[in-house]
This record gives structure tokens, C-alpha cells and sequence, in this order.
């Protein structure tokens, strides 16, 4: 038997295996070459599960998902190849029916489901943070108010112009941290949702970081055209998307190249949902990367690597992205950064 390519599953990076009738191997993508450390080549028409030492059970759920047409998820599964350390996966069965093709397996290492459960406690963490920040800011900005119009008052009372100048500075830190406040408290302007179109988002974005970088930044795209529309608030996810590009630009110092690509992500665990469709939108660029000191906390409130940063524009852009129920991540070294904004589709 050949080796069949179904070209598609090549790019993932979740390991896939496709078995035929006989439960025997048709395809593994890349991905499970490498988990299992097996070549597709040597594999094709073996049977699936006696590639394992411990196969066996696993082989006869197949059996039977095969012979009942249903899948199924197994979380805690364990496969060991001779000679190996066994491997602890969690997989997704799926009958298929395309021509030889009859079952379709998705495994993931455990390790990968921790770092989601990870990445979702650190959104409650966040969220908590963002709380205790909205708190104190309401706090600070109530008496400020107070103190600039005490500050004007007092001003009218001086007779020294030269003592004016220290009420100048109450009144225009006093501003300063007024705007500061209103922007750590986020708007609370209602969500106008309708259809969305992720590529117009992008477009909208890419428009307004040219005019504002007229030299230098290049914008490339690569854009999945048969992503459906989602439900959104269109100008909250310019704004979010606007914030990671801008950011990119800022970081290149206005020369270099973004590359705004767009995919599909099926099978996907937002904030705890697990979503059978969603979009990805990657936002890369080849700048200096995000600095090391504040790698793991660019989306936390006022943190900054930049002269007069505000370090609210990923805060925001995290906010609205989980409005959307969907969730934003960064990977970052020296020469790469790629923030991937993942929205569910239905
Ligand atoms: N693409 C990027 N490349 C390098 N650094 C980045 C990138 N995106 C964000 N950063 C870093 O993250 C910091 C926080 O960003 P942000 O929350 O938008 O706040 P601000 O832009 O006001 O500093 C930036 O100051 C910058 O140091
Ligand atoms: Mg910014």
C-alpha cells in the first residue's frame, strides 16, 4: 500500500493519523511523524494500535467507534512505542468517510492541554487585576476633580503671576492623571455587535498604519478568502487589531515589514469553550521582539518598553478580544514576533 497525502493536514501541528477500515494506517501528518517518531513510509498499512506496546484497548475502541460511526475523546490516553517513553496524549476520534479513509485521530500532548488550562488561569488572574485596577482608578480619579478646580480657585486668589506656575502644575498633573485614569478605566461604550468581515478589519488597519507610518512599513497579507463573517463589534476589533499592529511599527521604528495572515482553527478551547470553529488572525513582524524584562506581562495594565508608553494598548486589545469570547497570545524572540488573535466563528 502508498502512502496517501492529504496536503492540508500537513501544516498542523496537532498531530493527525488517518486509519483505514482495517484500522489500518493511511496517513500521519508530520506532526505524528514526530510524536510517535514513526515514518509514514514505514507505517502505511500497518495496523494503528500494534505500533504501541500497549495499543491493544485502544484498538478495540477503535473497533468500535468504527463499527458504531461514533467518535470519541479519550484525555487521558496513554501510548507507548517500543523502546520509548510512553506518551501521554489526548485524542479526538472521528469516523470520516472518504474514500479508504474511515477513521480520523487528533492527538495532543497532555503537556499542551496543561498549558491551556495554564493560559486560562492567568485569564482569571487577569481578570482580577483588571478589577482591582478599575477600583483604584475610580478611586484616584473621584478626588482629582476636586483638586484641579481647588487648584483654579486658588489661582484666582494669587496676586504673584511667578506663584501661578505652581498652580499650572497641580492643574496639568491633574489632567494628566485624569486622562491616564480614563483610559486604564475602559470604555464602557455598548458593544454595537453585527457581522463582521475579518478582512476588512485587517484592511481598515492596514489603511490607517500606512498613513501613519507613510515610509518605511510594509504590510504584507496573506488571507484565507473563504473565512465566513463573525459576530462582532466591528470597530472594537479594529481597535484591538489596530493596537498589535501599531505596536509592531512602533517596535521597528517605523521600517520593516508586518505580515497580517488569516486562517481557519478548527477544534479550538477559548476561555474555557471549546469552539469547533474559529478564525486565526496571526500579526507577525521581524523587529527586535518584545523585550525580555516584560515578556510575560505585556498584557497586564501600564507595562511598557517604550519612552511614553502607555502600556494599556495590549490591555485593551486583550479586553476586546475577550469580549469576543476569543483570546490573544504572543510569541516573541529577537527578530520574530507573532501575536496570534484566535475568535470563535459560531
Ligand atoms: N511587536 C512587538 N515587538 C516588540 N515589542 C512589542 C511588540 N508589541 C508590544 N511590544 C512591547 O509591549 C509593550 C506594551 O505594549 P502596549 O500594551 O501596547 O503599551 P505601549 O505601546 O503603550 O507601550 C510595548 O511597549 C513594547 O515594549
Ligand atoms: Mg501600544
Amino acid at each position: 500500500m502508498s502512502a496517501v497525502s492529504f496536503s492540508g493536514l500537513d501544516l498542523l501541528t496537532t498531530a493527525v493519523a488517518i486509519l483505514d477500515g482495517n484500522l489500518k494506517v493511511i496517513y500521519l501528518n508530520p506532526a505524528a511523524e514526530t510524536v510517535f517518531a514513526l515514518s509514514l513510509r514505514n507505517v502505511v498499512g500497518h495496523p494503528f494500535a500494534e505500533l504501541f506496546v500497549d495499543g491493544r484497548t485502544f484498538g478495540q475502541r477503535l473497533s468500535q467507534a468504527l463499527a458504531e460511526v461514533r467518535g470519541f475523546v479519550d484525555q487521558e490516553l496513554t501510548l507507548t512505542r517500543p523502546g520509548y517513553e510512553p506518551l501521554h496524549l489526548n485524542c479526538v476520534v472521528t469516523p470520516v468517510d472518504m474514500n479508504t479513509a474511515a477513521l480520523l485521530i487528533e492527538f495532543r500532548h497532555i503537556e499542551q492541554q496543561l498549558r491551556i488550562e495554564r493560559e486560562t488561569q492567568r485569564l482569571t488572574q487577569h481578570e482580577a487585576n483588571r478589577e482591582l485596577i478599575r477600583n483604584l482608578a475610580h478611586e484616584i480619579k473621584n478626588p482629582l476633580g476636586g483638586i484641579r478646580g481647588s487648584a483654579q480657585l486658588l489661582e484666582r486668589e494669587l496676586d504673584r503671576a511667578d506663584l501661578c506656575e505652581y498652580t499650572q502644575v497641580i492643574i496639568k498633573e491633574a489632567d494628566r492623571l485624569q486622562v491616564l485614569m480614563d483610559r486604564l478605566l475602559t470604555p464602557h461604550r455598548r458593544p454595537q455587535v453585527g457581522t463582521v468581515n475579518i478582512h476588512e478589519v485587517c484592511e481598515r488597519v492596514r489603511t490607517l498604519i500606512l498613513a501613519e507610518f507613510p515610509e518605511g512599513i510594509q504590510i504584507m497579507r496573506d488571507y484565507d478568502t473563504s473565512l465566513p463573517d463573525l459576530h462582532g463589534d466591528r470597530e472594537q476589533l479594529i481597535q484591538a487589531v489596530l493596537n498589535v499592529v501599531r505596536n509592531a511599527a512602533q517596535a521597528m521604528n517605523g521600517r520593516g515589514t508586518i505580515e497580517l495572515r488569516t486562517r481557519v482553527a478548527r477544534q479550538v478551547t477559548l476561555a474555557k469553550m471549546r469552539h469547533k470553529l474559529a478564525l486565526e488572525l496571526q500579526v507577525m513582524d521581524n523587529g527586535p521582539g518584545i523585550p525580555e524584562a516584560i515578556r510575560d506581562r505585556v498584557f497586564y495594565p501600564l507595562v511598557s518598553g517604550r519612552e511614553g508608553g502607555s502600556g494599556l494598548g495590549l490591555t485593551l486589545a486583550q479586553t476586546f478580544v475577550q469580549h469576543h469570547h476569543g483570546a490573544i497570545e504572543v510569541e516573541s524572540e529577537p527578530g520574530r514576533t507573532c501575536f496570534h488573535i484566535m475568535l470563535p466563528l459560531q
